[in-house]
């Protein structure tokens, strides 16, 4: 008999109850579950890797597949935060965007509504949540996003800018990652919008998106710390002031960075 050992995956650190069983992942069905999976459907029938929907357990657990590879731990080793991976991940953003342009969601399908977004009418269903924690490697590449649970509609500059936000970093020196401490941002956000494709004039809306994103992100994030579990053990970590730091690094650093974007 095959014996089904349940291991937490805790990567994020966000959600409760992510554990593996073999080659699958179950997660707690939420709300937003049914739209995720249908844009799961649309990946696999288009052929852009992310996990598969395999069903709902015995406990009430949405069943996914388990994508083989690497996922970064922290702190992000010198491999994850060079150049070359920057480009793979602008590329693999780019990729997913164009993987999730034909896919037509049910009116009205249940996306995550809780967390910020940008005005502008929506033209893709982001990932929104392109951490390094949620980049899936193979051979030092990175080649698969995983953790929907934040997917919905909105710009593609929205989720240039998520993804930016990480691996710029949008951040305070003082709160990054060692390895990402000293790097030159400017030339950072140039190499993604140059790998990902982002037109001249699309890249001067990526400063204003980041501003904005970063005061709703704030106060989403606020309000949902109110409610306990994952996010409020974030906030209690500090994610207010860090937002704020990031904003006064933004600001500071404006003029610099937007003459480096084209
Ligand atoms: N389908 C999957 N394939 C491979 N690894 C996964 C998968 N789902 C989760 N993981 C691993 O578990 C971690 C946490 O899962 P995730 O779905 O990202 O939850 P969280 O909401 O906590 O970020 C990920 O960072 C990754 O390391
Ligand atoms: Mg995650």
């Amino acid at each position: 008999m095959a014996v089904n050992i349940e291991v937490p995956l805790s990567g994020g650190a966000v959600s409760e109850g992510v554990v593996r069983v073999g080659e699958t992942v179950r997660r707690p069905l939420r709300a937003h579950s049914p739209a995720v999976h249908g844009l799961l459907r649309h990946l696999e029938d288009v052929g852009f890797e992310a996990p598969r929907v395999l069903g709902v357990d015995e406990l009430g657990r949405e069943v996914l597949s388990w994508v083989p590879g690497e996922v970064p731990q922290r702190p992000l080793a010198a491999s994850v935060v060079s150049e070359d991976v920057l480009r793979g991940v602008a590329r693999l953003l780019r990729r997913y965007h164009d993987a999730v342009a034909s896919y037509e969601a049910p009116a009205g399908a249940p996306w995550d509504a809780e967390t910020s977004n940008v005005d502008g009418a929506p033209e893709v269903i982001g990932h929104c949540d392109v951490t390094p924690e949620n980049v899936v490697f193979r051979g030092g590449r990175p080649v698969a996003l995983i953790d929907f649970d934040l997917a919905r509609p909105t710009t593609r500059v929205f989720d240039v800018v998520t993804a930016l936000r990480h691996w710029g970093p949008i951040e305070d020196p003082a709160d990054r990652d060692a390895g990402l401490y000293g790097v030159d941002v400017g030339r950072r956000l140039r190499i993604f919008c140059d790998a990902y494709g982002l037109d001249r004039e699309r890249r001067r809306e990526v400063l204003p998106a980041a501003r904005v994103r970063f005061e709703r992100s704030y106060r989403a994030m606020r309000e949902r710390a109110e409610r306990g579990g994952g996010w409020a053990r974030i906030w209690q970590g500090g994610a207010g002031p860090r937002i704020r730091r990031a904003q006064d690094w933004l600001e500071w650093h404006w003029d610099e960075l937007d003459a480096r974007l084209w």
